[in-house]
């Protein structure tokens, strides 16, 4: 069964673009061992559970002003041995890839742009 594409961005759908691309990172050889050094490989674990809501509550925060992330996007990242410019893109590929099985492409758009901006950023702050 084909299952609609949303045209608007609710915390509804949110969750299911967080909980289409986490899967896809698992199961990716460059970027997955990143998210199974910290996390393990269970998504259906309380340590992934935890991460799906704090990731949903982060999109929730940069496309809808929601505030129940007040974290710091950027500082586990420093904490990523071996972390390179090769797997920020790839896990930007795979990101738009998990956005169009969600959105369609007017609303895709806003995630694929606010992505590539913030990974640009994490980049320019590693030094990658
Ligand atoms: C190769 C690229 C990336 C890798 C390997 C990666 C990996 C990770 C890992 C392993 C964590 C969990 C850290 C922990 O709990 O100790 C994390 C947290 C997080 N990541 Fe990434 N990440 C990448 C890119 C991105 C990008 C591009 C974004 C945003 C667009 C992002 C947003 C976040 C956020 C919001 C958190 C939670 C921060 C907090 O604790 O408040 N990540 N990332």
């Amino acid at each position: 069964m084909q299952i609609a594409l949303a045209n608007t961005i609710n915390d509804e759908n949110i969750e299911t673009l967080v909980r289409t691309f986490y899967p896809m990172v698992l199961e990716d050889p460059l970027v997955g061992p990143f998210f199974v050094e910290k996390l393990g490989d269970n998504i259906s674990s309380d340590v992934w559970e935890e991460h799906l809501v704090l990731i949903s509550h982060f999109w929730a925060f940069v496309a809808l002003g929601d505030e129940r992330y007040n974290g710091h996007p950027m500082a586990p990242h420093f904490h990523i041995e071996g972390i390179s410019r090769k797997a920020f893109e790839q896990w930007l590929k795979l990101f738009h890839e998990a956005v169009d099985k969600v959105y369609i492409p007017r609303s895709g758009e806003f995630f694929k742009l606010k992505s590539t901006d913030i990974a640009s950023n994490f980049m320019r702050n590693l030094r990658i």
